[in-house]
């Protein structure tokens, strides 16, 4: 059986595949992360910005699965630099739950990494409103830049990923710091009719979209396609029942050398 969760360095256990919710909200947002809950899914990525998290809390609360069995993940925006502790409350609020188990800082603030707002996030984590705490879109450079200021690196570094991004100097410089990279957009920056993607799916039975996912696993990097159809929905969660080989992992590694084609 295929390892379907990552610990972080401060030990909560993160499932590798969640759902993203970017401009999934009213009744599709609603359904999307029920039929999600319904069929396994218990990593559910929203953010302020979505302007989804009282729509996410609704489907968790309506699911029925119990609190402590989920992963959820909300972003404090740039524009909220300055306010996060109220930010997060708000989060809180919306979500309907005690504490996150992830709050990403969205993206860098404009002054930099800014290690004023990394030190709301440590006491946060510190104070149980969140479980672990990260970054997202942020350089090597801006995360050293947070572990010079506060000895404290980012659990997550949540960045656009996928085939033919694929870098492995960022994957193994994230490796050595402890920080878990979670890709995100693995369709978007994909062309799933490659040739490559398809000539694998086809050895395995599957799609294009579960041999990008699966390859996001075998890297041990978390991902969080988005859907708002059931079916794609559940075949994104049905990547725990086949493995790549090391030699497709590293045909489409080459794929970042062709760019998405
Ligand atoms: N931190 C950040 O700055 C940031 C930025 C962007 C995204 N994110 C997060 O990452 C999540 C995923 O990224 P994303 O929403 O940008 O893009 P994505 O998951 O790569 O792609 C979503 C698109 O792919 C389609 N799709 C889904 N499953 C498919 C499948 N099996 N086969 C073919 N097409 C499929 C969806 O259409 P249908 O809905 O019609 O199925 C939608 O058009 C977001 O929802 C959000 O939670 C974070």
């Amino acid at each position: 059986m295929a390892e379907t969760t990552v610990t972080l360095a401060g030990g909560t256990e993160m499932p590798l595949v969640g759902i993203g919710t970017w401009q999934l909200s009213g009744a599709s947002g609603y359904n999307a992360v029920r039929k999600a809950l319904d069929i396994g899914y218990r990593h559910i990525d929203t953010a302020t910005m979505y302007l989804n998290e009282a729509v996410v809390g609704r489907a968790v609360r309506d699911s029925g699965v119990p609190r402590k069995e989920l992963f959820i993940t909300t972003k404090l925006p740039p524009a909220k630099v300055g306010r996060e502790r109220k930010t997060l409350e708000e989060s809180l609020h919306d979500l309907g739950t005690e504490y996150v188990d992830l709050w990403l800082i969205h993206w860098p603030p404009r002054d930099g990494a800014s290690p004023g707002t990394w030190q709301h996030f440590l006491d946060a984590r510190q104070e149980h409103l969140a479980r672990a705490v990260g970054v997202s879109n942020y350089s090597t450079a801006q995360i050293d830049q947070l572990v010079a200021a506060t000895g404290q690196a980012p659990e997550v570094n949540q960045i656009r990923w996928g085939p033919s991004l694929f870098d492995s100097r960022r994957l193994e410089e994230s490796r050595e710091r402890e920080v878990v990279l979670e890709g995100y957009s693995p369709f978007k920056s994909t062309n799933l009719r490659n040739q490559v993607l398809t000539e694998i799916a086809a050895a395995h039975g599957v799609s294009a979209a579960q041999v990008v996912l699966r390859w996001h696993l075998e890297h041990g990097i978390v991902v969080i396609p988005k859907s708002a159809r059931a079916e794609r929905i559940a075949t994104n969660f049905d990547v725990f029942s086949f493995t790549l080989t090391p030699d497709e992992v590293t045909r489409i590694d080459a794929l970042a050398h062709i760019g998405p084609r």
